[in-house]
């Protein structure tokens, strides 16, 4: 990426990546999870900063943290929320990357949950799995997109991780959803069994809000992807 470096277009603007799959706690030792590597988000967060921006990455990844970038470590969809919303203010750029868990549990066992439970004042074992209730996570972009208001700052932009299916092809997929997000570029990613999760390379379509021009990235390294998504950003600064 030497050019790509020499670029300093984004000098003096600040922005806000989020990275990394969440882990909704069940019990001290357990999660809920999902297979996102935060590659790409750490990849954004990397080429932001050769780019000149200051770059503040709100992360679950536990890979290491790019030259030049301010880290806040998160675990959960709730303290990803916080840290975001804060790192928000002032920003010129939000980029959402991270895969936020749709659902946590209702409910957080500060004790290790047991296989086989004791029941009953005659002692015996209840063999029975458990059932684990979920609860919605709020939706951080559509949160981000509502408290902007008419003011268009920050620049907001979305990812998805999409597959065709009876209702629709990815592209259809991804325009939907961003008409239902409001972002300005929707970053829409296909995936399928053993695709895209933690490989190098990748294949991205760019989709922006208002407009039927789409911007086709790939097969390349995540590095790549990142650089694209920033010049895609360029012009909405
Ligand atoms: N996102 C978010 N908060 C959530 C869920 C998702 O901010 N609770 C963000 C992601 O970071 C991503 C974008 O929304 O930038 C799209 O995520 P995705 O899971 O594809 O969208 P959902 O609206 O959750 O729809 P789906 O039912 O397809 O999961
Ligand atoms: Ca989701």
């Amino acid at each position: 990426e030497a050019t790509a470096s020499a670029r300093r277009d984004l000098e003096g603007r600040r922005v806000v990546v989020s990275a990394g799959g969440t882990r909704e706690p069940l019990d001290p030792v357990r999660y809920l999870g999902n297979r996102s590597s935060g590659k790409q988000g750490h990849a954004l967060a990397e080429a932001a900063a050769a780019r000149g921006a200051r770059v503040t990455l709100v992360s679950s990844s536990s890979l290491p943290t790019p030259v030049g970038v301010d880290v806040v470590p998160v675990e959960t969809a709730l303290e990803l929320e916080a840290a975001v919303t804060d790192a928000a203010r002032g920003a010129d750029v939000v980029v959402m990357a991270a895969a936020v868990a749709d659902f946590r549990p209702a409910a957080y066992a500060d004790h290790k949950i047991k296989k086989t439970h004791a029941t009953g004042a005659d002692g015996s074992a209840d063999e029975s799995a458990p059932v684990v209730e979920l609860v919605r996570n709020p939706d951080v972009l559509a949160g981000l997109v509502a408290a902007r208001g008419a003011a268009g700052s920050p620049v907001i932009v979305g990812f998805a991780a999409e597959t065709g299916d009876a209702e629709g092809t990815v592209l259809e997929h991804g325009r939907a959803k961003l008409a239902r997000k409001g972002c300005d570029l929707l970053v829409v990613n296909e995936v399928g069994v053993g695709v895209t999760f933690g490989r190098d390379d990748s294949t991205v379509h760019i989709l922006r809000r208002g407009s039927d021009t789409v911007t086709d990235v790939g097969p390349a390294s995540k590095g790549e992807i990142a650089h694209a998504v920033w010049d895609a950003v360029l012009p909405l600064l």
